[in-house]
């Protein structure tokens, strides 16, 4: 229970005490709950800025400092010497798995990779132009349809196999919305190859040829899904935990968690700053824009650059550089497109402007590099946020579940409409 206390004072000279609780790290919150009970007012505070939204123990970040820990492991130890799959084991169950736990863990990952025939003919329905979130977002939430024997949220073991099934499919359930635009023919998971290499077979494989799985991509791809695993409560995950509130299955709040991510404030950042790269179009013109970005009267911005909670470095950008250099190097590409995003780069962060704000690339501005160097089509960048996010969805939504005074999450309001008035009939209306 809470020690401190924080006060308010009234204007009518009452007095409320609310209980303040300290995190392992970060700030303290103050406990707010008994705030209308006691004063009889709400905190009003849009976009949850200075709002807890839950309690967790899966990430924590400091973003003055460029700080990302899952479960108190730095981003850049895991993102050196981890894999996916062992990061999905440690954000899932809060400890780095034994040689033992992880043997059993991948085994279950592997053994749920296929999905159900019946949901083949689900991609048939979709128009061919159909953009692949959309995709995503249907055949995600049709999976409840189609495994009812996983879908008790009260049963410990359900919950599990969903988690499983969900890590699993995903590859695929994303390879076959590649595969559909394209007009290809789908490919079944092989048991025989990892997380991210078995993605890369099922999204640029043919039936009618062996697939070599270029290891420097495999591993750059492994390294994106890890830096993209979990990044506490935003927009995506705060949806899959107040969709899960209400007690819907997993299927269905993840769902709801890559219908958020669609959004080009979320996920769609990386595919704005390639089409910014396009638009500025050689390193002639770097100045120009840079001036741009930093005119007040215009509403340009450099694309991946800034970011909500780190103002600092992203650490997260740091190591993508890295494998940029590293994918570009390994496949002979000598992309004019990073090299503008150097001297793009190079530039911003000697102008005073970009200082005094603390913009710093984030980890946009390089992801959509290296998977345009893979072969991803830009409609597939937030696809592939997803696949790496959606351990982390999950995690959080187990989380969630397991709180013993769990609530569903309801919002309060400052209303602003009309006041209570009398139904007109219509023929005295004006
Ligand atoms: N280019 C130029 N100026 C910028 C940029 C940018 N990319 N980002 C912020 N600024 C300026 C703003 O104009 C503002 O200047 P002012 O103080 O003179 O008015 C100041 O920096 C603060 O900007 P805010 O929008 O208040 O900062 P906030 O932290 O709320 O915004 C955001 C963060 C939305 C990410 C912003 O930096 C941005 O729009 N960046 C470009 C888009 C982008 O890369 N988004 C991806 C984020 S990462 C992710 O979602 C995984």
């Amino acid at each position: 229970m809470s020690e401190e206390s924080y006060s308010l004072h009234l204007e009518d000279g009452k007095q409320v005490k609310l209980p303040v609780y300290p995190g392992t790290l970060g700030p303290k919150v103050v406990d707010i709950r008994k705030l209308y009970s006691q004063a009889g007012v709400f905190t009003f505070d849009p976009g949850f800025l200075a709002t807890a939204s839950c309690e967790s123990k899966i990430t924590f970040i400091d973003g003055e400092k460029g700080v990302l820990l899952y479960r108190g492991y730095p981003i850049e130890q895991l993102a050196e010497h981890s894999s996916h799959l062992e990061v999905c084991y440690l954000l899932m169950y809060g400890e780095l798995p034994t040689a033992e736990q992880f043997a059993g863990f991948r085994e279950s990952i592997t053994r749920h990779t296929m999905i159900h025939e019946g949901l083949k003919n689900f991609y048939n329905g979709f128009r061919r132009d159909a953009h692949p979130m959309a995709v995503m977002v249907g055949v995600v939430g049709a999976l409840s349809a189609f495994y009812h024997d996983s879908l008790d949220i009260h049963n410990p073991e359900h919950r599990e196999i969903s988690a499983h099934r969900l890590i699993a499919k995903m590859p695929t359930i994303a390879a076959w919305s590649y595969k559909f635009f394209h007009g290809q023919p789908f490919l079944y998971p092989s048991n025989k190859l990892g997380y991210a290499e078995n993605f890369l077979r099922m999204t640029f494989g043919v039936p009618a040829e062996e697939y070599e799985v270029n290891p420097v991509v495999a591993k750059a791809l492994d390294q994106i899904f890890i830096l993209h695993a979990d990044h506490e409560q935003n927009a995506s995950t705060s949806t899959v935990r107040l969709a899960g509130s209400s007690g819907a299955n997993p299927f269905a709040c993840i769902s709801a968690g890559i219908g958020t991510l669609w959004g080009p404030a979320h996920g769609g950042a990386n595919e704005a700053v390639l089409k910014m790269l396009d638009q500025i179009g050689g390193i002639e013109n770097v100045d120009t824009v840079i001036d741009r970005a930093e005119d007040a009267d215009d509403p340009f911005r450099l694309m991946g650059f800034g970011h909500r909670v780190y103002k600092n470095f992203d650490p997260r950008a740091v190591i993508i550089r890295d494998a940029c250099h590293k994918v570009l190097d390994s496949l002979g590409i000598d992309d004019p497109q990073l090299e503008l995003a150097m001297r793009l780069e190079e530039k911003a962060l000697k102008e005073d402007y970009f200082i005094e704000r603390k913009l710093y690339p984030n980890v946009d501005f390089y992801s959509g590099i290296i998977l345009k160097a893979i072969g991803i089509p830009t409609n597939m960048f937030t696809v592939m946020f997803a696949l790496g996010r959606t351990v982390g969805w999950i995690s959080h939504w187990m989380e969630m579940i397991k709180e013993k005074d769990s609530v569903i999450g309801r919002p309060r309001q400052l209303y602003t409409g009309p006041t209570e008035r009398d139904y007109q009939p219509i023929t005295s209306r004006r």
